[in-house]
């Protein structure tokens, strides 16, 4: 089989590692329901995101969609389209109205200075994404929501590890989502975990993932079943235990892109931020096909035919999704359409080969001529 190189593959530990983990699981014969792996994990990712409290659920998208759920809102939150389906479907899915704010077209996040045009007496939250790992204007989103009483809730899938002056993005709004999803920065096969300062939030969230019961006699929520169960945990915990240095790996992956690719006409990378310390989750590149001379969808397609996938992520926008009927007006978000246009997000992952990188750079460059 001709070898492809794919826009991510997922990190394992040591196979001897996860069997030594599990076994424990064969003495117990506890498989789920908060056992002694949930516990141990939910410890250990306290400490290495440095946050206050932490639920662990079954998927990233669940800690969003719950998470929601238990703050028990109603109207619109204003949040971005420039996000995976699982954002704008948590809203959606709680039968609140997804009100789109556009994004800046540095970094790609909230633009927080188009929040309060869109502040209505309906609106009950703020929903950002810290999309690609960069962190949003977590200062300006929280003075806004402040001043009109609303809650904020970071969809935060993609900055595990993140920190912004010295802080773990988890410890950022109301409640701060994760998701350890197989193919993130750190997983736990499918998994995700929500974070919170109120430990009243966290024990209706910790019943609504476990169908709303309080205890043997009494149900007193519409929950969901989204438990992690123990044989994610230890995947978590194995990988927890090289977390620092895949992401020291990634990094090494991005350094090379950037020295390659850094200063091209025509390409956007994706900013250094400032006070933030990354976990070079991913590459974006924006092709500005005047000054580039193709097209996002030709450099995409010429990287395929050279077995290299990248992705064009995110594109479609979320408000032009086929689901929604057309209920929403993409031309209110003029920056997020024309970045979805633009972007791909390049292979990267810890054992991607520093040559694999030359080669799809090579590549890319080599269209120019
Ligand atoms: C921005 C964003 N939000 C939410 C999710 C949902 O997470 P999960 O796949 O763990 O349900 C993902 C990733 O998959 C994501 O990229």
């Amino acid at each position: 089989m001709e070898k492809k190189i794919l826009v991510t593959r997922s990190s394992l530990p040591p196979i001897e590692e996860y069997i030594d983990e599990i076994k424990d699981i064969w003495d117990s014969h506890w498989l789920t329901n908060m056992g002694e792996k949930h516990k141990a994990l939910q410890n250990g990712l306290k400490e290495y995101l440095g946050v206050e409290n932490i639920d662990l659920l079954t998927n990233g998208h669940m800690a969003l969609e719950l998470s929601l759920q238990a703050l028990n809102l109603q109207g619109e939150v204003i949040t971005t389209p420039f996000t995976f389906a699982s954002t704008t479907h948590a809203i959606v899915r709680n039968r609140l109205t997804p009100v789109f704010c556009d994004i800046r077209p540095d970094d790609f996040t909230m633009d927080a200075d188009k929040i309060e045009s869109l502040i209505t007496d309906r609106t009950c939250a703020i929903m950002p994404v810290h999309v690609y790992g960069n962190v949003c204007d977590v200062e300006k989103i929280q003075k806004i929501a402040d001043k009109y009483g609303l809650k904020v809730i970071y969809d935060a899938a993609h900055t595990f590890g993140v920190k912004y002056k010295g802080q773990g993005t988890g410890t950022f709004g109301d409640v701060s989502c994760f998701s350890f999803h197989a193919t993130k920065v750190f997983h736990t096969i499918e998994g995700g975990a929500a974070c919170f300062k109120d430990e009243e939030l966290g024990r209706t969230l910790y019943r609504l993932k476990n169908f709303g019961i309080k205890n043997e006699e009494v149900v007193d929520g519409v929950g969901a079943n989204a438990k992690m169960n123990e044989f994610q945990a230890a995947m978590g915990l194995c990988n927890l235990r090289h977390i620092d240095a895949e992401i020291q790996k990634r990094k090494a992956v991005v350094e090379r892109y950037r020295e390659r690719l850094n200063g091209v006409e025509g390409i956007q990378l994706n900013p250094v931020q400032e006070h933030v310390m990354s976990n070079y989750a991913y590459f974006p590149v924006i092709f500005h096909e005047k000054q580039f001379g193709f097209t996002r969808n030709e450099v995409h397609d010429r990287l395929a035919q050279e077995n290299i996938f990248s992705r064009k992520y995110f594109y479609p926008l979320t408000n032009t999704y086929d689901c929604f009927h057309g209920a929403y007006d993409v031309s209110e978000t003029p920056v997020a359409l024309e970045i979805s246009r633009r972007v791909l997000t390049l292979p990267l992952y810890a054992d991607l080969p520093l040559e694999e990188v030359d080669h799809i750079c090579d590549i890319i460059l080599g269209m120019r001529n």
